[in-house]
């Protein structure tokens, strides 16, 4: 890694990559904001792209790639079936996991489609470091159920571990006890641990996780969407890892796994996705489905392009240069916020930059949706879009009560290698600006609640005229200022 240090004494992140192609900007003007986020019914997943200033709502498919992929996509060879690009993609997979299998799929969900069709059977458990949404939906669409076993560690929203995604092994150990190893489908790690604040397991956990599923004869499956940052992590938290090359951590990872899938949408700085498999049983079983809800097995739904684009950003993945940049930003992110008093997850992970909203607004209640509610604050007074991960992205009960969410974040996701440092010294500043006046914030109410999903297309409404205070005090400070 490039070891620059700065006169003044200051740690500020240093891109090692230059901009060469850009998109302009607009910011609207806080009273169009306003009514953009009223006519989006207070749910950032429904504002408009041409009103928002800075997306940080995923770093899913919005990473900037680079000069190579761009030029690799030139160069791709079209065809249905057997096309070069997708051989080309198929041996940089052999080359940097070390498995003999591999199968293309349009992006992660389908891998776990396909995986969770083949595994999970009614009444099977797949035990896990943390869940994602797709992914426990497909475990119980299969008849499955999901067991999260985090360390304690693993969802305090302040803390100084290094490793908050790890499993807990004696939990592990219990649970496979309690049910008998032929329950188990397979064990799920999913690195960059996203709903928990984008956090990684070291490479010493998976290491012992895979003992236990070994001695069990128990599969272990790596979710590896969020890899980019949890190599970054080993590689500058975890001893071992010091004196490896990223390229060098990878192998010891896969050598631990007996299936590894991913979205590439966040790895490898393109979109797309792929399941990569040790032994060939497994392998045919899941290659059946791929032309079934996927495409041929030679393109899985993607276009060739994104296929070039996909081989060229993972062999940049093992560039530290190359994937530094996200956790660093959110590091810096994370830190000048912290400084300021305003409260975020600590320590800072990769993905994005996550506000604990249950601190920030502690005077609203998580029946008005907190995190909601700052989402569509933080968007009013800056034209930034996060998003909420809190109570209102749980399902009601079959009665009709809340599920009160255990965290109520808002996730200010960082796009891999789009946004400049003074780009996030603006959300920095208006972040602080709307700590200082939280006071003003009130909480949301549904007035289009789905049943399913309500988070993606439900509307609300502020309980009270705070939106209209809020725009007020804005003006008054800011003046003319955008
Ligand atoms: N696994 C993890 C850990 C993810 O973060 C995601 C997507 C998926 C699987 C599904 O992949 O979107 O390509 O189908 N996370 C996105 C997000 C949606 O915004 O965090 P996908």
């Amino acid at each position: 890694m490039s070891e620059v240090r700065f006169f003044s004494g200051e740690q500020i992140p240093l891109e090692m990559h230059k901009v060469r192609i850009i998109q302009k900007l607009y910011l609207p003007d806080v009273d169009q904001r306003f009514l953009a986020m009223t006519e989006a019914g207070n749910n950032t997943f429904l504002l408009r792209n041409r009103d928002v200033f800075l997306d940080m709502l995923t770093d899913s498919g919005v990473n900037a790639m680079s000069d190579r992929q761009q030029a690799a996509m030139l160069m791709a060879d079209d065809s249905y079936a057997g096309s070069e690009t997708y051989f080309k993609l198929e041996q940089k997979i052999k080359e940097i996991f070390g498995m003999d299998y591999f199968l293309p799929a349009h992006q992660g969900r389908a891998c776990e489609n396909i995986i969770s069709k083949v595994m999970v059977t009614p009444g099977s458990i797949v035990p896990m470091n943390y869940h994602f949404t797709t992914t426990k939906a497909h475990i119980l669409l299969n008849g499955g159920v999901v067991e999260e076993i985090f360390t304690d560690e693993g969802i305090k929203v302040e803390s100084s571990h290094p490793f908050k995604g790890n499993l807990d092994l004696s939990k592990l150990n219990r649970l496979i006890e309690h049910n008998g190893p032929e329950k188990i489908a397979f064990v799920r790690m999913e690195a960059g641990t996203n709903l928990i604040g984008g956090q990684p397991f070291s490479l010493e956990n998976l290491a012992q996780v895979r003992d236990i599923c070994r001695s069990q004869s128990i599969p272990l499956v790596l979710d590896a969407s969020l890899l980019s940052d949890n190599l970054y992590f080993m590689k500058i938290r975890e001893e071992q890892c010091q004196n490896l090359s990223i390229a060098e951590i990878t192998r010891r990872i896969s050598d631990l796994c007996d299936i590894i899938y991913f979205s590439a949408r966040k790895l490898s700085f393109a979109r797309g996705g792929g399941i990569v498999i040790r032994d060939e049983q497994t392998y045919r079983k899941f290659q059946e489905l791929i032309p079934l809800y996927e495409g041929f097995l030679t393109y899985g739904g993607m276009s060739v392009r994104e296929m070039e684009a996909m081989t060229v950003g993972l062999d940049e993945t093992m560039d530290l240069d190359m994937i530094n940049q996200g956790p660093q930003f959110i590091a810096y992110m994370a830190d000048e916020l912290a400084r300021r008093g305003i409260p975020v997850v600590t320590p800072a992970g990769g993905l994005g930059c996550h506000l604990d909203a249950m601190r920030f607004v502690s005077h609203i209640p998580q029946q008005q949706y907190p995190a909601g509610a700052l989402a569509s604050a933080l968007y009013l007074v800056s034209g930034i879009r996060g998003m909420e991960r809190g109570t209102l992205s749980e399902q009601r009960g079959e009665d009709g009560t809340e599920t009160l969410s255990s965290m109520e974040l808002l996730r200010l996701a960082i796009p891999r290698r789009v946004y400049t440092l003074s780009q996030l010294k603006y959300a920095i500043d208006r972040i602080h600006w709307l700590y200082e006046n939280r006071s003003l914030i009130g909480g949301l109410s549904f007035y289009e609640e789905p049943k399913v999903l309500r988070f993606f297309f439900g509307k609300l409404k502020p309980v009270s005229d705070w939106q209209q205070r809020l725009v007020a005090k804005f003006k008054e400070d800011f003046g003319d200022s955008l």
